[in-house]
């Protein structure tokens, strides 16, 4: 009888609680507020194709700490300037560590990469090299001229394409000449190569392979939002960026074998970042030497890290100040001013431009590259503003909708560089309402070298022409504003502009 009892009950029973079991999510009182998902996927379905503008919106219903799940990943999403502090001044370590995505492990390039490192000796070593030798004021200094070269060549290059297109309209594409520039200006402070040079197949390769790598790096990817089906490897992210990566290791080994041989040869140049790395020697309970993968991998991250970030910004500088005619010429004037008709844009006159200085700001805060900074993960179960949230959950920051929030902007959507003109707020990860490079401990490094570029660049383009929207003479021409998001935040309509050389 007492057999029959057991076997009856648990037939019933036993299903009952293997549902309670399997559906009820562990803490799921403690866990933040957020929308409903589907069982598997989670929230993803409800995300569109713009998720920072989609989950900005949720602030309205549940508040500035937002749980998702993206597929099988938990996920905490930062809506507002206050929690962000919070966040970083007080949580800063215990969700100090990175999310690696499924394409970062072809060829182990996490094990090599700063930006993805877990908190631990390696990341130390190399935040360390970035801050002390690579992008201190000193350094940047001694760099000038070969960033004046690279804006040179971008200037040379805009002034025969617009010479070769009198009289049509249809403009150039802007963003892909400051890329260019970009990318040789890390190439010539990592290796110190022109990397985009046509006499260069090895160099050309190398520009070509990263661009490949930036695009597959910004594709969504099952593999990351249902890592038990990562081994499929769905979309054959992984299989690409294997040839990719393996292509880019090969061709910075011959970069880094032939300087070994030139240091053998005594044909010392000016020493260059990628001297830094070989030279590099720990002290105590630091690696003795950085190996051939670290040395190869973080150099490739330079450029996957700098040139986008910056080219991306410019251009949305140049599709603002088209926009708002009043503020182009108050730059411009500015420029002038201070830099006079005849002389070269220089970087020694960016202290004196504050309205430029400005413009960057601005366009910062309405157009931030990486919209959700790197996304950070928890590295312990933490209590964070009551919530319990659980160890491994990963941190979305929403520097997109923090930047537009009408709590702390005024007329937040509207380009209007004055606001920063006699205000103390910078984006060094003090104020947390303007946070595009991050903050906390890892707190973008290559922040002194970006806001050199930017400021150099776009200086130097408004300086020596005049710009037109392309199809301007079409009354109905407006400047599409809207963006994606990919490796970094872009225009989705590169910005089609034509180049009038100033007369001077
Ligand atoms: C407009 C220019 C740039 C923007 C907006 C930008 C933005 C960012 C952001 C948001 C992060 C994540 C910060 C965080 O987690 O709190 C980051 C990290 C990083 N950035 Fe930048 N960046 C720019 C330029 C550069 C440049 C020029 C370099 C180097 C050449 C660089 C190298 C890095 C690296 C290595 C990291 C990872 C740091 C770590 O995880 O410890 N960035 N950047």
């Amino acid at each position: 009888m007492e057999w029959n009892f057991v076997i009856y009950s648990s037939t019933i029973l036993l299903p009952i609680l293997m549902f309670i079991l399997y559906t009820r999510k562990p803490n799921n009182k403690r866990l933040p507020p957020g929308p409903p998902g589907l069982p598997l996927f989670g929230n993803i379905f409800q995300l569109g194709t713009s998720p920072h503008k989609t989950i900005a919106e949720l602030k309205h219903k549940y508040g500035p700490i937002v749980w998702l799940k993206m597929g099988s990943v938990n996920t905490m999403v930062i809506l507002s300037a206050d929690i962000a502090n919070e966040f970083f001044k007080n949580h800063d370590l215990s969700f100090i560590d990175r999310r690696v995505f499924d394409a970062n492990r072809s060829k182990n390039y996490y094990k090599g990469s700063l930006a993805l490192a877990p908190y631990g000796v390696y990341w130390r070593v190399m935040r360390r090299i970035c801050t002390v030798e690579m992008f201190v004021n000193k350094r940047i200094n001694e760099t000038v001229s070969i960033r004046r070269k690279c804006v040179d060549n971008m200037l040379l290059w805009i002034e025969e394409e617009a010479n070769s297109m009198q009289g049509r309209s249809n403009g150039i594409q802007v963003a892909q000449y400051i890329f260019l520039a970009s990318f040789n200006m890390i190439g010539n402070l990592m290796l110190s190569r022109d990397l985009v040079d046509p006499e260069s197949k090895e160099g050309s390769d190398f520009f070509n392979i990263m661009k490949r790598m930036m695009e597959l790096g910004g594709q969504p990817n099952i593999s990351d939002l249902l890592p038990r089906l990562r081994w499929f490897d769905l979309q054959g992210i992984r299989r690409k960026m294997d040839r990719d990566l393996g292509k880019a290791l090969d061709i910075a080994t011959t970069f880094m074998k032939e300087r070994i041989e030139e240091h053998k040869a005594g044909k010392q140049k000016r020493k260059d970042f990628l001297d830094v790395l070989l030279e590099f020697e720990g002290s105590k309970n630091e690696p003795a030497k950085l190996s051939e993968l670290e040395i190869n991998i973080f150099t490739m991250e330079m450029f996957l890290a700098g040139s986008e970030t910056s080219s991306t910004t410019i251009e949305w500088a140049m599709a603002e100040l088209l926009r708002n005619p009043e503020t182009m010429m108050k730059v411009r004037n500015e420029i002038s001013s201070v830099v006079g008709s005849n002389m070269k844009f220089e970087e020694s006159d960016i202290d004196k431009l504050s309205y430029l200085q400005a413009v960057i700001k601005e366009t910062l805060r309405l157009h931030p590259p990486v919209p959700f900074l790197v996304p950070r993960r928890a590295i312990q179960d933490t209590n964070f503003m009551g919530y319990l949230i659980p160890k491994y959950t990963q941190v979305f920051v929403n520097v997109w909708a923090i930047g537009r929030d009408k709590e702390y902007w005024e007329e937040p959507l509207v380009f209007k560089p004055e606001r920063f003109l006699g205000s103390k707020i910078d984006y060094k990860g003090q104020h947390f309402e303007f946070i595009p490079f991050g903050a906390g401990r890892r707190i973008c490094p290559g922040l002194p070298l970006g806001q050199r570029m930017m400021h150099f660049m776009l200086g130097s383009l408004l300086h020596k022409f005049d710009w037109e929207p392309a199809f301007s003479t079409n009354p109905n021409y407006t400047i599409d504003m809207t963006d994606v998001i990919g490796s970094v935040m872009r225009k989705r309509e590169p910005l089609k502009v034509v180049p009038i050389k100033r007369l001077v």
